[in-house]
C-alpha cells in the first residue's frame, strides 16, 4: 500500500489491520516504529542518511548538511517540486561503507559532499526535475 500511495494513511492501516485480523493499533505501532514505513507524504525519491557512529566518523553530518542545502529542505520535509524528501536514520547496515546514504531502495557508500551533489544531479536528470 505504501508503494502505491506513497504513505500509509489511517485508512490504509485499517485495511492492513482488517486483512491481518489484528487491532489497528498494532499496525500503527509497527508503522510508527520502523523508519521505512511512513504516515507522512514523501518525495518521489526518499533520501536517508545514516547518523550512527561509524558513518558519523566518516562525515555523514557534512553529507546531511549538503543535502539540506542543495534541496532547500529540512529533515521530514518534501522539496517544493515533490521530488525529494530527506531524513536521518539509524544504521543502514553498511557501516564499512560510511558515510552511507540510501535513496529509495538503493544504498550508496563512501559518500562525501561532492559525491552527494553528483548523486542529486543524476537523480534530477533521471526524473527530469
Ligand atoms: S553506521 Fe552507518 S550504516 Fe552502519
Amino acid at each position: 500500500l505504501q508503494a502505491q500511495q506513497g504513505r500509509l494513511t489511517a485508512e490504509a492501516q485499517k485495511e492492513v489491520a482488517d486483512y491481518l485480523d489484528v487491532p489497528v493499533v498494532k499496525v500503527h505501532e509497527v508503522v510508527s516504529f520502523y523508519t521505512m514505513l511512513t504516515e507522512k507524504p514523501r518525495g518521489r525519491h526518499h533520501i536517508m542518511v545514516c547518523k550512527t557512529l561509524s558513518c558519523a566518523l566518516h562525515g555523514s553530518s557534512a553529507v546531511f548538511q549538503a543535502l539540506q542545502s542543495e534541496l532547500g529542505i529540512r529533515p521530514g520535509e518534501v522539496s517544493a517540486d515533490g521530488q525529494f524528501s530527506l531524513e536521518s536514520v539509524e544504521c543502514l547496515g553498511a557501516c564499512d561503507m560510511g558515510a552511507s546514504v540510501q535513496v529509495d531502495d538503493t544504498l550508496y557508500g563512501q559518500m562525501d559532499e561532492a559525491k552527494t551533489k553528483k548523486l542529486l544531479e543524476t537523480l534530477r536528470i533521471r526524473t527530469g526535475a
